[in-house]
């Protein structure tokens, strides 16, 4: 049994995925994090996210893995724990510049299906229930407003004791939505047979208990 999360950045796709996880007993696979690692790898490496040539050729390089520890999932960068590194808004640009790439896209999906293959997961992303896992057998596409998507993390930022600019936020997020929705390869889309959840006006109790029924339906 595979549950499928799909949405855009800041939808609230890991809050949602990781809290059914624990309720049904699944393993939560953040697919986000991968595309995450990689891209760390080549900023540390120097590589431009313009370069396809290089980033096709150095993602041989990153070798990338999924552990779980205390039931949470730990990402190794050729064998280094980066999972505390890797959301930065830095880094989420340099993920979504650099996911537009084939070969990353290739490397990275073949991890996740492997993941869902031997166990029953949750696992949130872009293209889960249209590319990854076009069979799991419920399927969400969890979206809200850009501005309400800005506000939640002006919220987060500004309870770590940052002070960011709200509007420079939805800039980003909307600039980022335009990358990954209409990009070549595996673009951000609603699966046909996914159900759409706007969570704009939505506690994230209601969200959990909207998947929790779908799923037992
Ligand atoms: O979910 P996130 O913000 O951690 O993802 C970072 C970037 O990685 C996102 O902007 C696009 C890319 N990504 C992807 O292309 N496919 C996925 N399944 C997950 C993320």
């Amino acid at each position: 049994m595979n549950i499928a999360i799909d949405g855009p950045a800041g939808a609230g796709k890991s809050t949602i995925a990781k809290r059914i996880a624990k309720e049904l007993g699944y393993i939560y696979v953040d697919t986000g994090a991968m595309y995450r690692a990689m891209a760390l790898y080549f900023i540390r490496i120097g590589v431009s996210s313009d370069d396809g040539e290089a980033i096709s050729s150095k993602c041989k390089d990153a070798d990338i893995s999924i552990e779980y520890r205390n039931g949470e999932q730990v990402v190794l960068l050729n064998g280094e724990d980066v999972t505390g590194m890797l959301r930065t808004e830095e880094v989420g640009n340099m993920a979504s510049a650099t996911s537009v790439n084939g070969d990353v896209r290739k490397k990275l999906v073949e991890l996740q299906q492997k993941l869902a293959a031997t166990t029953d997961v949750v696992m949130d992303g872009r293209d889960i229930g249209t590319v990854v896992l076009p069979n799991a057998e419920v399927k969400v596409y969890l979206t809200a407003s850009s501005a309400v998507r800005a506000k939640r993390r002006y919220d987060e930022l500004v309870a770590k004791g940052e002070t960011p600019d709200i509007d420079k936020i939805e800039a980003d997020i909307i600039e980022r939505d335009n990358r990954d929705m209409n990009r070549e390869i595996s673009p951000l889309k609603q699966a046909e047979d996914a159900t759409l959840i706007d969570s704009s006006y939505m506690s994230i109790d209601e969200v959990v208990n909207a998947v929790i029924d779908l799923t037992k339906r």
